[in-house]
Order: C-alpha cells, then sequence, then structure tokens
C-alpha cells in the first residue's frame, strides 16, 4: 500500500516529501477553502514538487460543468487526477474524463456498489472514506475489504484509495484489507512513526555509550 498526503498545505507536503513516503496528494475543497489560496496556483505548487498523482475536485454538480473544470484542472500539470464526487452526473463526467485519457478519482464512496459504478464508469481511483463511516457507527475497513475482494473477483484495475482515515489503525487496517493506497494526513504519519519503545530505546543506547566512552 502507497501513501498519499490529504492536504493542500505545501509545508506538509515539502515534509513528507523528504521522509520519502510521498507517493501523491489528495485535496479537497474544504482542504483548499482552508489554506485561503489561489486553486490552481497552488496545484501548480503541488505539482512542481510531487511526481504522483495529485487529485484536484470539481465543484460543479452537473456533468457538463465538471468536464469544463477538470478539463481546466487536468492541463495544469500531466500528474493531476480529477476528483470527482459519487452522483449520476459525476459518473457520466468520469466516462468522458476516461475516454480522453484524464485520470480520475470518485469521492465520497461510502458503499461497494458506488465504487463497482465508478470503476465500470471509467474510474482510476475509487475514494472509500473510512472515519466518516465509523463517525455514524457503520464499519469503514469492512467496506474497503468488501470493494476490495469485488474488484478481485472481476479483475477490476481501478484503484481503492482508502481516505478520511484518522489513525494509525485505519492504515494497518486498510493496507491488510487490500487499500492500495491510503491518503492520510500529516498528522497521522507522525503518530505512525512513534513508539515508546523506540524513544526509550535511543536513550538508553546513547547513555550506554555516553557511560562507555565518558569512563
Ligand atoms: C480524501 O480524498 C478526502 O478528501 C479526505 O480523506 C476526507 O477526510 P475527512 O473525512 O477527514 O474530511
Amino acid at each position: 500500500m502507497k501513501f498519499f498526503l490529504d492536504t493542500a498545505n505545501l509545508d506538509e507536503i515539502k515534509q513528507a516529501h523528504e521522509l520519502g513516503v510521498l507517493a501523491g496528494v489528495t485535496t479537497n475543497p474544504s482542504l483548499v477553502a482552508k489554506e485561503g489560496i489561489n486553486f490552481h496556483d497552488r496545484l501548480r505548487e503541488i505539482t512542481s514538487l510531487v511526481s504522483g498523482s495529485v487529485s484536484a475536485e470539481v465543484i460543479a454538480l452537473d456533468a457538463e460543468g465538471m468536464i469544463s473544470e477538470g478539463k481546466e484542472l487536468a492541463a495544469i500539470a500531466p500528474n493531476i487526477t480529477v476528483k470527482v464526487p459519487m452522483t449520476l452526473e459525476g459518473l457520466k463526467a468520469v466516462r468522458t474524463f476516461s475516454e480522453l485519457n484524464i485520470k480520475t478519482n470518485v469521492t465520497l464512496v461510502f458503499s461497494a456498489n458506488q465504487a463497482l459504478l465508478a470503476a465500470r464508469a471509467g474510474a482510476s481511483y475509487v475514494s472509500p472514506f473510512l472515519g466518516r463511516l465509523d463517525d455514524i457507527g457503520h464499519n469503514g475497513i469492512e467496506l474497503i475489504s468488501t470493494i476490495s475482494e469485488m474488484f478481485d473477483i472481476h479483475g477490476i484495475a481501478t484503484e481503492i484509495i482508502a481516505a478520511s482515515i484518522r489513525h494509525p489503525q485505519h492504515v494497518t487496517e486498510s493496507a491488510m484489507n487490500g487499500a492500495h493506497i491510503a491518503t492520510v494526513p500529516l498528522k497521522v504519519i507522525e503518530q505512525m512513526v512513534k513508539h515508546p519503545l523506540t524513544d526509550s530505546g535511543i536513550e538508553k543506547f546513547l547513555a550506554d555509550w555516553n557511560n562507555a566512552t565518558n569512563k
């Protein structure tokens, strides 16, 4: 399973990039709004740093509007993936993008049937939202597992992005249940790095070293 960073913040992207674990970036309108920047300018900055997929979401709700916005986004850089909401109009747009060889990420996926339809319309990626499902008492990881099995049975090449990741356990379970990618906030990567035994181990090694060399 690969890692995408779920952010529109350039400093966070630079930090994850330095760690060598960054395979792509996902943004959404809320993340972009939080930054208070020009969307297209920020996409130019992100795509100059990151060579993997960079998801940029359309705002229009009708297929025609999505297609026209998506074409503009895709023209910014060759690694832009157009993010499209999981609706009937979204599916129409995905089909057109697929014919134009523009990559798509179908977002706001909350059921296996939505994922199957998105894949059949030609989506490059589907994004099931784990955290938001867990929030309403459903099981996000179970959904990843079902989609993964379904895609395997039918030989579907659409990649599964585990999205709305809230904690490191989501990451482990997404990997174990067949997600190809997890899109995570930087905070979750930082949490994944930490282990109290690693910290105390470093402390002990240094203490032993200093005791021996300061004699
Ligand atoms: C990813 O593509 C989504 O935009 C994101 O993971 C949503 O996460 P949230 O539920 O924490 O807003």
